[in-house]
Order: C-alpha cells, then structure tokens, then sequence
C-alpha cells in the first residue's frame, strides 16, 4: 500500500517543474528519476493532509485541496457534517463563526450551528477571509464538490464524520451519496492507499457507517483502550488517536490485532520522525510538505 502516483504523473510533473520538452519527448532515464524525485515517499507510512493543507489554504475548502495537491499530499483529510435541508457539508466546527462571516451575514442567527443552516444560506458565506483575504471567494464545499476536486487531484480521501449525535443518519447520507460516486468504493488501488477511509471520534457511528459501507475501510478516532482493541479489532481497520497519547507499544498491540494506527495532528517534523520511529502507519499533518520530506528522510 501508499503509492499513488503513476509514471506518467511523475513524468508530468518533471515537465512541469522546467523540464524543456514535453512529457512523451522525456528519455526514459530522466522518467525514472521523475519517479523517484516525485513519487510519494514509500517508507510504509501514508501522508494525509489534515483539512486539506491547512497550513496553507483555510482548512476544508477546495483550496486546501488544492494546495495539499500542490505540495504532493497523498491523501485528504476532511470532516463531514450535514445542513438544515440535508446537504452533507465539509466543516470542522459545529457552528459557522470561527470559519465563516456568518456572524455579518447573518447578525440574528447565533449560535450559527451549523445544522440550523440551509446549504443556500451557507452558500452566501465566505469560507476563505478568516485565513487570508487572498481566499474570499472560497465556500464551504459539499461532500459531493470535494470529492470531485480529489478525483480531479487523483488524491484520496480520509473522511471524518464529525458530532454525528448532532446529526441522526448521517452515516446512512453518506452511504447513500458514495452510491452516486462508486468511484470512491473500490477500496485500494494495486499498490496504493485505500481510495477513502471513514473515521469517527464516535465509535458507534463509525460502526454504523462501517454496516452501511462494508467494503470501505473505518477508523476509530481517539485512543481505543488496550483491552478493548481486540473488540474492536472485529470490524475496525484503524486506531486513530493524537500522538501525544501513544508510544511504540501501543501502536505495537494495534498491529498485532491487525489495525493501523494513523495518528494526528503532528506539524513538527520531531514530531513526525518520532512517531515513525513508534511504527505508525500514517501520519496527519497540516503541512504535508514537512511531512513528506521527513518520511523521505526516515526512508
Ligand atoms: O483526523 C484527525 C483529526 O482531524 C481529528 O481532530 O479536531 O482536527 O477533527 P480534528
Ligand atoms: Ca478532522
């Protein structure tokens, strides 16, 4: 698993990066060495831009996709909640004022959940001026928009399903809108990440989505206790807690009951060595640029 791009990506991507002639006139020696200057970083340990590249675009918008495409992310991190007439949403916070103008837009409409929201009113808000004004056109996308944008990246997806007790079938919405995009179901590529990963801090909708969605991998959020692994271990694909709580025998006893640990939300480059050094599986940052030079690093 973890490799995502194909030779001609890598040979694109060389072109692009000033090579003079195009990608079909490139000898077959300088394709290789595209390969290996762009391939993805392939110690084993998958790279997931956290809300995006949110370090550098504001986090759940295209434009963090974008950006984590353009600093070589693998994979996508993104959280998912649901508006008032039921459109799935990608946000983090359960309300809209930290991430949004809803406050201006809307001046009467506290405490701004975001499930008190139609998608049209949202569709007003800028998503983007919070981080920098250069993003003032950003919106809060739909599931349905970011997944497009990822397949438009060939990028895959680490999907969050934030506060569902705010939000009753939400795992069987997003069950039903990944129907309509089969795409994101066919699980991993020869060789590759898995195409999209659900998580949850709540581990009983992460089970209830796994129900709904057997064939897609799903990760608990959050440091599952040790005697309770193996339990989980019957339908669970990850353990997915904050670096900070877990060391080389935690993540040892996840392995050995046959899960990953993929562990947040590690920005310092230390950070990251120290936690490939505990044996983990992926690592999720806000700077996937740091990241994967320390995983080539660690290679
Ligand atoms: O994917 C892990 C991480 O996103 C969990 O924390 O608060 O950033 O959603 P949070
Ligand atoms: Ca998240």
């Amino acid at each position: 698993m973890f490799q995502r791009l194909g030779s001609a990506a890598a040979i694109m991507a060389l072109a692009l990066l000033g090579g003079s002639g195009t990608a079909a006139a490139m000898p077959e020696a300088d394709a290789r060495a595209a390969e290996v200057q762009r391939a993805p970083v392939s110690t084993g340990v998958l790279d997931v831009a956290h809300r995006g590249a949110s370090a550098y675009a504001p986090e759940n918008t295209l434009a963090a996709i974008d950006a984590a495409h353009e600093h070589e992310a693998t994979t996508v991190e993104l959280d998912v909640q649901r508006s008032k007439d039921g459109e799935l949403v990608i946000v983090h916070d359960t309300t809209l004022a930290r991430t949004t103008d809803a406050e201006e837009v809307f001046p009467d409409r506290a405490p701004y959940n975001v499930a008190d929201f139609t998608m049209k009113e949202m569709r007003r808000l800028d998503a983007g001026s919070w981080f920098d004004s250069a993003y003032a056109d950003e919106r809060i996308p739909t599931l349905q928009e970011a997944l497009q944008r990822l397949r438009e990246h060939d990028m895959n997806l680490l999907l969050e399903i934030k506060s569902p007790a705010l939000y009753p079938g939400i795992e069987g919405d997003i069950a039903e809108a990944l129907s309509n995009a089969p795409d994101w179901l066919t699980g991993a590529r020869a060789g590759g990440p898995d195409r999209l990963t659900i998580q949850s801090f709540d581990w009983m909708s992460t089970k209830r989505s796994h129900d709904r969605l057997p064939s897609v991998p799903h990760g608990l959020l959050g440091l599952v206790p040790e005697d309770q692994i193996d339990d989980y271990a019957a339908w669970a694909d990850q353990i997915n807690p904050n670096h900070t709580t877990i060391d080389a025998d935690y993540v040892e006893k996840v392995h050995e009951a046959d899960m990953e640990v993929l562990t947040y939300t590690v920005n310092n480059a230390d950070d990251m060595r120290s936690a490939i050094g505990m044996g983990v599986d992926g690592i999720i940052s806000d700077y996937p640029d740091v990241l994967r030079k320390v995983i080539a690093e660690e290679r």
